[in-house]
């Protein structure tokens, strides 16, 4: 068994990786935490209590953090997940109840009542895990990893050059690429490949029970939204923590562009070869050592095949 907390902006791909983190044998999912990101905070969590409801999930600690970027205004993403950020459904709200305590808090109360390591697996902008690690240090480097869907070796999405979880809270990003807590970064260069079509969702209805139901449904919403194939996105972040086999990493340092420019949210992978990197232009990044693991290529039909299985599993 795997104890996860996840930080999710629940939006359709956070959907589908609480689908699966719910319903896993292997995952010990110890609490969700939810922030600003694909739509406002409220919706966030309403969309949230909703997806544990379908996932026919236990009684999983839900917590409320922040609402809104540390520095920027929110800005958010309904023309990708639709007007509610979770396909417009319109699914009954749950009748589930958000735990009192505050995201950081409970993420700390979390990890230190673990007697086991804990990974902490970000989906959204990263406001939640930087209050996290400002407010409880000592605890944070208790977590075993942080394994965050966010940034790109290559191209944005948000922008040409940044992707919308670390675009939407640069600085926040910055804290916890600085933080020296061991992490993988699942970005744009794998986010896109674990597509789904109708077949995928044909599969799923077939299997006319409430899990696979919703995750036909929200496929469904999502190919009628985009016209086109749509991927799984945040789930192979979760899929990765579980079995990192699963993936291929490159060693990189990685800085986030804080700047009021183009490139704000940016993040600036460094795979030079070493005897470049001591060059003197990034040296105070070498003396952090800040390298993170940059997932660089994923097994496609196993991460599917995972994802099919668990939400189909009785
Ligand atoms: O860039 C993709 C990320 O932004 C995903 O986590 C998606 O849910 C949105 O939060
Ligand atoms: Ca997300």
């Amino acid at each position: 068994m795997k104890n996860f907390i996840l930080d999710v902006d629940t939006g359709v791909d956070d959907a589908f990786a609480l689908l699966f983190a719910a319903r896993h044998p292997e995952i010990n999912l110890l609490g969700v935490t939810c922030v600003d990101g694909n739509t406002n905070l409220k919706q966030v969590v309403i969309n949230t209590l909703k997806v544990l409801d379908a996932a026919e999930a236990g009684d999983i600690p839900v917590g409320v953090g922040a609402t809104r970027p540390l520095i920027d205004e929110p800005r958010y993403a309904e023309y990708v997940h639709g007007a509610d950020g979770l396909g417009d459904l319109n699914y009954p709200e749950s009748t589930r109840t958000v735990d009192p305590r505050p995201a950081v808090e409970l993420i700390r109360d979390l990890v230190e009542g673990s007697k086991d390591p804990v990974t902490l697996i970000p989906l959204a902008p990263l406001t939640n895990i930087a209050l996290f690690l400002r407010s409880f240090p000592e605890t944070a480097k208790k977590l075993e990893r942080i394994v965050l869907m966010g940034g790109s070796a290559s191209q944005g999405n948000a922008t040409a050059s940044a992707e919308f979880n670390i675009w939407h809270d640069p600085e926040a990003a910055a804290i916890v690429f600085q933080s020296g807590i061991p992490i993988t970064m699942y970005g744009l260069d794998v986010f896109g490949d674990l597509k789904m079509d109708n077949s995928f969702a044909k599969r799923l209805h077939e299997k006319s029970h409430a899990p696979s139901t919703f995750g036909a449904k929200l496929i469904d919403a999502m190919l009628a939204r985009h016209k086109e194939e749509i991927t799984l996105g945040d789930y192979g972040a979760v899929a990765v923590a579980l079995y990192p086999e699963l993936s291929t990493q490159e060693t990189m340092k990685v800085m986030v562009d804080t700047t009021f420019g183009p490139n704000r949210g940016a993040t600036i992978c460094d795979h030079r070869p070493i005897e470049y990197q001591e060059l003197g232009y990034t040296k105070s990044w070498l003396e952090q050592n800040l390298t993170v693991q940059v997932c660089k290529t994923i097994k496609v039909d196993e991460l599917r095949e995972l994802w099919m299985d668990t939400l189909s599993r009785s």
